[in-house]
This record gives C-alpha cells, sequence and structure tokens, in this order.
C-alpha cells in the first residue's frame, strides 16, 4: 500500500506537483516543529571550505539571518567562495528585490565573514558544518583541532558525501559525539530543497532537533538517515552515475546521447554526464575510492565501485567538470 505522498508522487509526475508536494510536506513539518520542543536555537554557524557546497550553505545560513563565518585554507579559496555567492545572489535577488539587486546582495553579505584562521573561526559559533575535501584524515584531522576550540554547546556537522559520519565524529571527545551528526546539502545548494540529517548512535535528540529546526529555518526539507554508505540519495544515485561511465567505456551509447535518453525518456533535470561535471570528478572519484573499504567489509556490493579507467584519466588531467572548465563536457565558465 503505498502512502499518500508516494501515491501522488506515482499517479501525477509532473515537476510543479512533486515540488507542490515537497512544499506542502515542508510547511507541515515547520508547523509541527513549531509546536514541538526543540534543542537549543543556533544564530551563528561557521561554514569550512569555500568550494562549491560551502559557499551556498554559507550563503542560505546568511539569507536566512544567521551570522556566518566562512572559512578556507587560503584567502584566494575564500574569494573563490564569495564569489560563488555573489554570483549566486544576483540570481536569488532578481527574483526577491529586483527593484533593489545591489542592495539585496549586499545585505545577506554582511551576515558573512571570512577567516583562514580556523580557531578563531569557531569562537562563540553554535553550529560547524564542514564542507572541505572528501577525505576522512583530512576532516578528522580538522574536527580534532576545532574539539578543543569550540565552546562545549556547538553542534558539529559534516556534508560528507560518502564517509561515515561515526568514524569523522570520533576524531572528538565524547561529549562532542553527542552533538555531532552529519547535515548533507545537495548542489546547488540555494536551490536544493533537501538536507539529509544522519544520526550516529552517539548523537543526541537534543543535537537532532536543533539541526532539524536550523534546517527548516533556512528553508530546506530536513530527511533522516542511519549512518549508512551514501545516506539516501548518494546511496540510489552514485552508483547510476558510475554505470553511466562505464556504458560510455564500453561504447554502448555517447555521453551525449546518454543525458539526452535520461532528460527526455527518464524527466530528469539533468543527464548523469552534466550531473557528473556539475558535482565534480574529483568529488565523485573519492566517493567511489572511499566507498571501495566499505565494500570489502560487506557494506556495499563491490561491482557497484569497481574502478573506471576513463573517470580515473579525466581527474588525473585535471578535468574536474565544471569548476575546471572541462570534465565530460566543455565549460566557457567556470562555476
Ligand atoms: N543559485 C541560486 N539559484 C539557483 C542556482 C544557484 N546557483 N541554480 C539554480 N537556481 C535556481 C534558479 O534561479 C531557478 O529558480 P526559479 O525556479 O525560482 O526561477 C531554479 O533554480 C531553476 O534554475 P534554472 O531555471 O536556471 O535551470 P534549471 O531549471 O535547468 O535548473 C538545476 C537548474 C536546479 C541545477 C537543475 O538542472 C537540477 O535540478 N539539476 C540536478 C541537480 C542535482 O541532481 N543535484 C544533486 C547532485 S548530488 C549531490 O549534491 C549530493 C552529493 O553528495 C554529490
Ligand atoms: P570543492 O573542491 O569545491 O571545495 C572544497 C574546499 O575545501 C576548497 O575550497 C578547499 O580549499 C577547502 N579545504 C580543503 N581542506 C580544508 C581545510 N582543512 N580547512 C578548510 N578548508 C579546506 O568541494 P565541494 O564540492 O564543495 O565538496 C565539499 C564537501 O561536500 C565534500 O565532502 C563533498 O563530498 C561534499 N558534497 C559535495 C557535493 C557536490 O555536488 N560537489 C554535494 C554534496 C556534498
Amino acid at each position: 500500500m503505498l502512502s499518500p505522498i508516494l501515491r501522488s508522487a506515482t499517479m501525477s509526475s509532473t515537476r510543479s506537483q512533486l515540488n507542490a508536494a515537497a512544499a506542502t510536506r515542508l510547511s507541515s513539518i515547520q508547523r509541527h516543529l513549531s509546536t514541538t520542543p526543540s534543542g537549543s536555537r543556533i544564530e551563528r554557524m561557521t561554514v569550512f571550505g569555500a568550494g562549491l557546497m560551502g559557499a551556498g550553505i554559507a550563503q542560505v545560513g546568511a539569507q536566512s539571518g544567521l551570522k556566518v563565518t566562512l572559512s578556507d585554507v587560503t584567502d584566494k579559496a575564500l574569494e573563490n567562495g564569495l564569489n560563488i555567492i555573489s554570483k549566486s545572489l544576483s540570481r536569488v535577488a532578481k527574483k526577491k528585490s529586483p527593484d533593489d539587486i545591489e542592495g539585496f546582495t549586499k545585505k545577506i553579505l554582511a551576515n558573512i565573514e571570512t577567516t583562514t584562521d580556523a580557531g578563531k573561526a569557531v569562537e562563540d559559533t553554535d553550529l560547524v558544518v564542514e564542507a572541505i575535501i572528501e577525505s576522512i584524515k583530512v576532516k578528522r584531522d580538522l574536527f580534532g583541532f576545532l574539539d578543543s576550540k569550540a565552546k562545549a554547546e556547538c553542534i558539529f556537522a559534516t556534508n560528507t558525501s560518502s564517509l561515515s559520519v561515526t568514524e569523522i565524529a570520533e576524531s572528538c571527545g565524547k561529549e562532542r559525539q553527542e552533538r555531532f551528526a552529519g547535515l548533507h546539502f545537495f548542489n546547488p545548494v540555494p536551490a536544493m530543497k533537501l538536507v539529509e540529517i544522519i544520526r550516529t548512535p552517539q548523537t543526541s535528540t537534543s543535537t537532532y532537533e536543533s539541526l532539524k529546526e536550523v534546517t527548516l529555518r533556512i528553508g530546506k526539507a530536513p530527511v533522516t538517515c542511519n549512518d549508512t554508505p551514501g545516506f539516501i540519495v548518494n546511496r540510489l544515485l552514485v552508483p547510476y552515475l558510475l554505470e553511466s561511465i562505464r556504458m560510455v567505456e564500453r561504447g554502448d551509447a555517447t555521453p551525449e546521447d546518454i543525458d539526452t535518453a535520461m532528460e527526455l525518456g527518464a524527466g530528469y533535470p539533468m543527464g548523469p554526464f552534466k550531473l557528473l561535471d556539475f558535482v565534480g570528478l574529483d568529488t565523485t572519484t573519492y566517493i567511489a575510492q572511499g566507498w571501495r573499504g566499505k565494500a570489502a567489509s560487506g557494506q556495499i556490493s563491490k561491482e557497484l565501485v569497481e574502478p573506471i579507467e576513463l573517470l580515473d584519466k579525466l581527474v588525473k588531467e585535471g578535468k574536474l567538470g565544471r569548476k575546471s572548465g572541462q570534465g565530460f563536457y566543455e565549460y566557457e565558465n567556470k562555476k
């Protein structure tokens, strides 16, 4: 028996009807939460990583009135992040404040400060969202360092696509592990409505409630998942993306025809190769590499994550997708 939301999604599959179903679900959760006691309120957020995801997360936080600190390892990376945010804000402003695009953009940017000093970035913050490179070692090093710098009540969250949140959290002390969860946003953050909240066995209920509340406050729809490889979306999406590259390697069809097929035949907004370029071929490679370890312990099927020569070759050549100007396709403007 299908639940009402599933039944309506199956029977009426146009994009606007699906969007309406998602909006209804979002407002019903918002109503529910307004009458449900939650954990402590988050007002200040620090985002690590000013790349595709970190910039987007900082932006949507600032748009919802949070005071945001954006941190990265170099000034150049911070500049890149602020550029991503400014471009995106001018799109948002055209809709929200067409008569005062500059004023709107300035007001949101005023909620964002930047620093390369990681310790300073977490002074007095309520929430850390980490969106740095998809490497367990680098993420654990960062959180291990931040644990002694942030206040005890601060919640730590990782935006990892595929790594174990529990293993990342174990870089921190026991008490922080109760205030640690996954907060998985989707690309492009300003446009994608979903956030997956990943609870580890140690995540406390009050941490979970605070994250759910802040997710709704920034206008996103939360879903909850256990700490399993890829959570909900990537567990289904990444094997599909990898299999599309194998189709090209086998000579079954071209990237262009596969994209057209999935866009027109399955109604996806982007075919798999446009999406691979959008997500970043380096990020996709890190996910597949990380999952090979999980395959060895039987958590995911080995065949799904076998190495793919074509993908490895493009990454080695620095063809990372839109962000580098070339991936499966070529782009005039890097994003
Ligand atoms: N900033 C602000 N707004 C943006 C934006 C950005 N960077 N990108 C898109 N938008 C907004 C547009 O302004 C527009 O808003 P309105 O409908 O209110 O006018 C809306 O999003 C649609 O954009 P466009 O009309 O320009 O273009 P489109 O209809 O082709 O949509 C898209 C663009 C939203 C990116 C769409 O192609 C899409 O949904 N693609 C699939 C993206 C996807 O699957 N993302 C998940 C990747 S996997 C992941 O993120 C997880 C992981 O761990 C790897
Ligand atoms: P990206 O390459 O665009 O940006 C990563 C940023 O992290 C860079 O600016 C880099 O300088 C910075 N960085 C590296 N080490 C750092 C450190 N120790 N401290 C501070 N900053 C550091 O990557 P991205 O696509 O934004 O991905 C970031 C995270 O989000 C990854 O975990 C990825 O798996 C996840 N994610 C990516 C997508 C996507 O579609 N790209 C979607 C959801 C989640």
